[in-house]
């Protein structure tokens, strides 16, 4: 049987546009026939990247509406800054109706971009895919299975910690300010909330939050202004069907042996899922096991083991695999007619639980989301 090609574009060639390049490369059949960055630093280095892992030379451009028009690609992942996000799609919709879209997250950064987004898809005829991929961690995974078959009882709460390195620089220091990022609670942490709305198999309806910059780039100054992002949170999400979320964010904390704990708890059970940062930021650059944690009420006696993931895959991006696993499901939707299993709609109810909790920060008031009843 042959492997079926699929043709990549990538909008925005910086660090995550590399690990989609080097996750494509442990995928049969991809090929990344085009890139587009307005930085030809940037640009170079992608395709060199792309040489390097899938053996064959991209087209640059350093406009990504060239690259929309050449006829190159059969879909394009978009890697470029939040604030970005709008603009590309809108082009995308507006001139590429038949290109499947894969858009990082978060896929708007205020609550006037979603609004404009969720109208302008309906003639859109290929997968649009936001690249939301925590949930395909191996450890994730297994914790979302032990949910869904019941094995903790009936679910009430679900609690997320993640506590690592401080924001890392960008390239125009982009993810420096909230105006462009949407802010912390936005830009990282609605990858949290939509695991939320995944596990609980339901919507938020409020959102309290207490946050602040307390310890990182406090003495960094762009054009003389000083950063105004969070570096600690935490956030309480209820959701309609009365189970309870919260997530702990510190981000000053990457000494911590495990990056991500996140825990189910049910009538019955407690589950978790433990996960370490990436390698790379590790003394020796070692990989280290993600565990899984299941711990009954009774008997009692806690179960704990390890999660093995093909080390190529860890190797490939620093999201515990996930960007690997999201890219099979994505290549599925493009050429099977597969589940797109992070919608567009997904991406913007995960950015407005963020863009509340951001509120609720500056306010110090428990933020009510639009639609919720009661
Ligand atoms: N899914 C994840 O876990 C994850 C992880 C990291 C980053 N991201 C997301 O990926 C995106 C890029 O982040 P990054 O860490 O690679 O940042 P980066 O600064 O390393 O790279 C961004 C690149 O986009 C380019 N760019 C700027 N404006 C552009 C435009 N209009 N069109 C095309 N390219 C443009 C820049 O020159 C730069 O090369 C962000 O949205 C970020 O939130 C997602």
């Amino acid at each position: 049987m042959t492997t079926k090609e699929l043709r990549y574009g990538l909008i925005g060639a910086g660090m995550m546009g590399r690990e989609h390049i080097r996750n494509l490369g442990l995928i049969p059949g991809s090929r990344v026939t085009a890139i587009s960055d307005p930085t030809p630093e940037q640009a170079a280095l992608s395709a060199a990247e792309v040489e390097a892992h899938l053996g064959h030379t991209p087209r640059r451009f350093s406009d990504h509406r060239d690259l929309l028009a050449s006829g190159l690609v059969d879909c394009v992942v978009i890697a470029s800054p939040n604030d970005t996000h709008v603009g590309v799609l809108r082009d995308i919709f507006a001139t590429a109706p038949e290109l499947g879209v894969l858009v990082e997250k978060p896929v708007a950064t205020s609550e006037a971009d979603c609004a404009a987004l969720e109208g302008l898809t309906r003639t859109h005829r290929a997968p649009i895919w936001v690249a939301m991929e925590y949930r395909y961690m191996p450890p994730v995974a297994e914790l979302r299975r032990a949910v869904a078959a019941g094995e903790i009882g009936a679910m009430t709460m679900f609690a997320i910690r993640e506590h690592r390195f401080p924001f890392l620089e960008k390239v125009g220091d982009w993810n420096r300010f909230n105006a462009r990022t949407g802010g912390t609670l936005v830009e990282k942490c609605c990858h949290f909330f939509d695991l939320m709305r995944l596990v609980t198999g339901s919507e938020a309806v409020r959102v309290y939050a207490s946050g602040a910059a307390s310890v990182n780039h406090l003495d960094e100054r762009y054009d003389g202004r000083r950063p105004d992002i969070i570096d600690n949170a935490f956030v309480v999400v209820d959701f309609a069907n009365g189970m309870r979320a919260s997530l702990d964010l510190c981000m000053f904390a990457e000494g911590a042996w495990f990056q991500e704990e996140i825990a189910a708890t049910g009538d019955r059970a407690r589950i978790e899922a433990l996960i370490p940062g990436p390698a790379r930021f590790w003394p020796g650059g070692q990989e280290r096991e993600s565990e899984i944690v299941f711990s009954p009420r009774d008997p009692k006696g806690p179960v704990r083991r390890a999660v093995a993931v093909d080390h190529a895959v860890l190797r490939a991006g620093d999201h515990h695999g996930s960007t690997y696993f999201q890219h099979l499901g994505f290549r599925a939707a493009m050429l099977e007619g597969g589940p797109v299993d992070v919608t567009l709609a997904d991406g913007l109810a995960a950015v407005r639980i963020g863009l509340a909790a951001e509120t609720s920060v500056r306010t110090g008031e428990a933020v009510r989301l639009a639609g919720a009843s009661g």
